[in-house]
């Protein structure tokens, strides 16, 4: 019997999906995860906004997936979400976060009394009589957040924690004694990206990106005057027969999306390279649904000059009854980077 476990539930644009784990003293074990598929519009740029629809598919998911709790661990990822580098006086942790609201408004686009809050500490400077810290400030929009956790409470489950999907990616990918010492991170989703620097599992930089795979299908959808879920596949080239000029469209449609992604992703790690020179970032490491895309590597490797891997999430983790065979959970890897990074969060 598993001991302690927990439910990490990412919220997507594509579709719901989630990861039990349970923690013994043997390590990790992936117990169980599964995914159910959003109709377009449930989800708008990571924001829940038909709860019924969602409330549906996350039903559908607990009935079909076997997982035993209630409580869930979620993600929140989009443009509510600000996530700043910022230096504060030092003081005891109890003062900083008792004191955190009077002391960040000027670093927030709403009202503080509008957004839930959070400091992470990466860096303590010290300089003579001065003692700053340094961290991440995450300011995320309550409206927001609480559409999302509106959608799991109508699913009949309780939301716990809420954290933002980027430190979920961190948890599970970014390997605190990996081969590089600085790394960037980047999930691709449907339409929503996220970049989180970090070194040896410390955040330095973090960026919500709205695009991602769903911007080449519809480009191709455009380009070739096809309905969405034909465009779909022609992307994900699972259909054949296509003909040769259409398949020439189709790939110059991707080429040029991807351009404009890898060039998204270029200035931001440009940004970020001009603010923290000490720390540069020595390979990429890609998870989420884009990531699958063709070509989408190697492109990111010729503009950054830097080596790009693909995330393994499930392999540093014991592998549990989850019904999935070595096939289907190679397949699932790059969707689980956010669920079991959300899960290990609650765990850890
Ligand atoms: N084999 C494949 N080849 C190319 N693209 C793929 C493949 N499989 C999935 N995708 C793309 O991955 C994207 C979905 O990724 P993912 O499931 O990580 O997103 P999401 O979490 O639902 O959405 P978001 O994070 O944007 O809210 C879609 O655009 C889909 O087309
Ligand atoms: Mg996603």
């Amino acid at each position: 019997m598993p001991g302690r476990t927990a439910i990490g539930l990412d919220i997507g644009t594509s579709g719901v999906r989630a990861a039990e784990l349970s923690y013994g003293r043997g390590g990790v074990t992936l117990e169980k995860f599964g995914q159910v598929a959003l109709p377009e519009g449930a989800v708008r740029d990571g924001e829940v906004v038909d709860r019924a629809v969602v409330a549906e598919a996350l039903k559908t998911l607990w009935r079909g997936s076997g997982f035993k709790g209630k409580k869930v661990a979620l993600g929140v990822a989009n443009q509510r979400v600000v996530v700043r580098q910022v230096d504060l006086p030092w003081m005891p942790a109890a003062e900083l976060k008792a004191s955190l609201p009077l002391q960040v408004q000027d670093y927030l686009p709403l009202p503080v009394a509008d957004c839930l809050i959070d400091f992470h500490v990466t860096e303590e400077i010290v300089d003579g009589e001065s003692r700053v810290l340094r961290g991440l400030l995450v300011a995320a929009a309550r409206e927001m957040v609480m559409a999302n956790v509106g959608a799991v409470e109508a699913a009949g489950l309780r939301a716990t924690s809420v954290d933002l999907t980027s430190f979920a990616v961190l948890r599970s990918v970014g390997r605190p004694n990996g081969e590089a010492a600085t790394e960037a991170l980047v999930d691709i989703g449907a339409r929503v990206s996220n970049l989180v620097v970090h070194s040896g599992g410390q955040p330095r930089f973090v960026r919500v990106l709205l695009s991602g795979g769903q911007d080449v299908t519809d480009a191709i959808s455009e380009r070739l005057g096809l309905p969405g879920p034909l465009a779909e596949a022609v992307k994900q080239r699972s259909i054949e027969g296509v003909p040769e000029d259409e398949r020439a469209l189709a790939d110059s449609a991707v080429d040029l999306m991807l351009e404009v992604f890898v060039d998204d992703i270029r200035s931001s790690m440009n940004y970020y390279a001009a603010s923290n020179g000490g720390f540069p970032v020595e390979r990429v490491v890609l998870s989420g649904g884009g990531s699958l895309l063709h070509g989408v590597a190697e492109r990111l490797e010729s503009v950054l000059h830097k080596p790009v891997v693909l995330a393994d999430p499930i392999s540093g983790l014991h592998v549990g009854r989850t019904g999935l065979d070595e096939q289907q959970l190679a397949a699932v890897q790059p969707l689980a980077a956010v669920p079991v990074g959300l899960a290990l969060g609650v765990i850890s």
